[in-house]
């Protein structure tokens, strides 16, 4: 168990690292770490993570509703890297009593929370039961409910008293420019969504592309308030 003042330590001593050498510090800290991969630019840490293991632990949450160029670039990622990548899918049970009385689409009308929930946050939540690390692709400055993200921190919304949750998030201080330098300098592959407007990429029905000017977060959720754009997968302790 990491103290609130050895997790400091490790951020200061890592505030100036770039996100090859966070994920380093991650594998000899707790080898069976886990990257969470969403099949978009986050592929620059499943690139690095590549160079430092043979296998690195990667997992995908499928919620069914992702992009069919989503599904083929996991695929070209899985192949690329020689992964055993993770595909998580929601409860069945849970997923069909939602659908028979709500509809497909009813987060259009009362708001991602439920849909969230049940398709990306309870797999997750699951699988981060099994593991005393994971890594995310979370940046700064990727929205307004990120300017505070920490390279390391204990998980805020998902470790308790029993089971202390590290959660590491290596790109923290690269701006999405370093983080498509990095990509374009080593010949990473990308999806193809990319390529059409879409920089930040989550489900079909709910994500878009933006234009000249427009904030990648915009792209996403976009009936809703830039302040309640996280899915549950990232919540802040202050968000409840
Ligand atoms: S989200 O919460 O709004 O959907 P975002 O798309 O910005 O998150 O991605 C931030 C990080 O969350 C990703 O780099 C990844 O680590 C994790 N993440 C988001 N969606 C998924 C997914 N479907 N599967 C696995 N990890 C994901
Ligand atoms: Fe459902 Fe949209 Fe959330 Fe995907 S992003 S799980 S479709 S509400």
């Amino acid at each position: 168990m990491l103290s609130s003042k050895e997790i400091d330590h490790l951020n200061a001593l890592h505030a100036l690292s770039d996100p090859k050498a966070i994920l380093e510090e991650t594998f000899k800290r707790w080898p069976q770490a886990s990257l969470s991969f969403s099949g978009a630019e986050d592929v620059a840490l499943v690139a690095m993570a590549t160079k430092l293991l043979p296998k690195p632990r990667v997992f995908t949450l499928d919620t069914g509703r992702l992009h069919p160029e989503t599904y083929q670039f996991l695929q070209r990622v899985r192949t690329h890297y020689h992964l055993d990548l993770e595909v998580l899918a929601p409860d069945a049970q849970r997923l069909q009593a939602m659908v028979q009385k709500k509809g497909l689409f009813s987060f259009y009308a009362d708001g991602h929370e439920e849909c969230c929930g049940i398709r990306k946050v309870e797999p997750l939540r699951r699988k981060l039961a099994t593991v005393d690390a994971w890594i995310t692709g979370q940046r700064r400055d990727q929205s307004p409910t990120r300017a505070e993200v920490p390279v390391f921190q204990i998980d805020p919304a998902f470790a308790s008293k029993e089971h202390q949750l590290i959660k590491v998030n290596p790109l923290a201080n690269w701006s999405s420019t370093e983080v498509w330098n990095y990509i374009r300098m080593f010949d990473v592959p990308y999806n193809a969504l990319h390529d059409r407007g879409f920089i930040s990429i989550g489900c079909e029905p709910c994500t878009k592309a933006v234009g000249p000017n427009q904030h990648e977060r915009e792209g996403r959720w976009w009936w809703e308030e830039t302040t309640i754009k996280e899915c549950g997968l990232h919540r802040r302790a202050d968000q409840g």
